[in-house]
């Protein structure tokens, strides 16, 4: 999307690779919304760690960031000999997937390319065919994104007042973004709505990266306290909500997305607002049988206990907020039962959660 930085409004992607450098270009997303960096990390255990430590996040940008790291980590392999080159991989492949373990779209990611690099016969085609299965996957999100946003944008009827939680804008992604992808649509299309960014504690994507995105775009917005969406729901103030997920069970219909997603998802159905989960297909893993089993990182008790931010001067502190001796627990994600959930807003449209697996074939699954 286009970013205006100092009078000079440019486009950029969250995600990019430099060739001729071999590293992967980040936009500096811990910085935001108070200061706009890019970041290069020069080989794959530094993109890894980029992931871990949140410069980059969102489950489609760290798909993204992932298969770059991939075809990084291939690149930088010297020799000719196939099963050492395969071995180097196994190890890429491991240390990316670690990095973050919720979202599947980093091992959706990272199987296509592998898939893809199968196919050349040398250690240098297949470092060549790496390279653009990463940079195909990063323009398919962006695709899908955007198909997203040619489904979606029926939702948002001119006045409407949408919800929204966490970052599922374009620095969660490639470009463009899925919860955004029909605001998008309907502001092109000249419709007038409001959009309320859950704050999302503890991180506060929404305040910082939601509220700045749209910003950006000149969508009209109000940032509220995560407690508030319930209030607003009960006096008749909001009409839908749309949220991404980090990984979606084709299966079953099941949504991990930020934790406080399945508290607004509740409320949503107590109200009778619609609730709606806008993803690509590399946010679906067939595989898993139940919500039981999706790995729910666990982050650091620093978060919850306090906040981060920036002061006067620029710099970036953290702050204690709660009591000095006490602990926290910290879930990063939570999952939302089919029941909740209006429609699964995709690239190829709008489908009831339970759907999914029937629908299958259309949506990239399993034969
Ligand atoms: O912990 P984050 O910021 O990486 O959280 C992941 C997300 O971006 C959100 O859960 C989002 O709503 C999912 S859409 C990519």
């Amino acid at each position: 999307m286009n970013v205006k930085t100092r009078n000079r409004t440019r486009h950029y992607r969250t995600v990019s690779f430099d060739a001729r450098t071999n590293a992967v270009v980040l936009i500096e997303q811990r910085l935001l919304p108070h200061r706009f960096q890019l970041v290069r990390t020069p080989d794959y255990r530094a993109t890894a760690r980029a992931i871990t430590e949140m410069i980059v996040r969102g489950a489609g940008a760290i798909g993204a960031t992932a298969a770059y790291g991939l075809a990084q980590g291939a690149r930088a392999f010297h020799g000719a000999g196939l099963a050492a080159f395969e071995r180097h991989m196994e190890k890429a492949f491991q240390t990316l997937k670690e990095a973050r373990p919720t979202a599947v779209d980093p091992v959706n990611a990272m199987v296509e390319v592998r898939r893809k690099m199968a196919a050349g016969q040398t250690v240098a085609e297949r470092q060549t065919l790496a390279l653009a299965a990463a940079e195909h996957f990063a323009d398919e999100v962006v695709a899908h994104c955007e198909a997203i946003g040619r489904h979606g944008v029926k939702l948002i009827r001119d006045g409407a007042r949408v919800l929204t939680h966490c970052n599922a804008g374009w620095l969660a992604f490639v470009d463009v973004g899925t919860a955004t992808a029909p605001m998008y649509a309907a502001q092109a299309a000249g419709r007038k709505f409001h959009v309320f960014c859950d704050e999302t504690r503890p991180r506060c994507q929404g305040a910082s990266l939601t509220a700045w995105e749209l910003a950006q775009q000149g969508i009209s917005h109000e940032v509220i306290a995560d407690n508030a969406a319930g209030f607003l729901m009960s006096r008749g103030e909001v009409d839908l909500v749309i949220v991404g997920s980090d990984r979606t069970l084709g299966r079953t219909g099941e949504v991990a997305n930020k934790i406080g997603t399945y508290t607004k998802a509740v409320l949503a159905q107590r109200h009778d607002i619609p609730f709606y989960v806008a993803i690509p297909l590399s946010t679906i893993d067939w595989n898993m049988k139940s919500g039981r089993d999706i790995p729910i990182e666990e982050r650091h008790a620093d978060e919850t206990l306090g906040a981060w931010g920036v002061t006067r001067r620029g710099r970036r502190e953290y702050v204690r907020v709660a009591n000095p001796t006490s602990g926290a627990r910290n879930p990063g994600f939570d999952v939302t039962p089919p029941e909740l959930i209006a429609g699964i807003l995709t690239p190829a449209g709008i489908f009831k959660p339970r759907e999914l697996w029937r629908h299958r074939a259309r949506l990239g699954g399993p034969a």
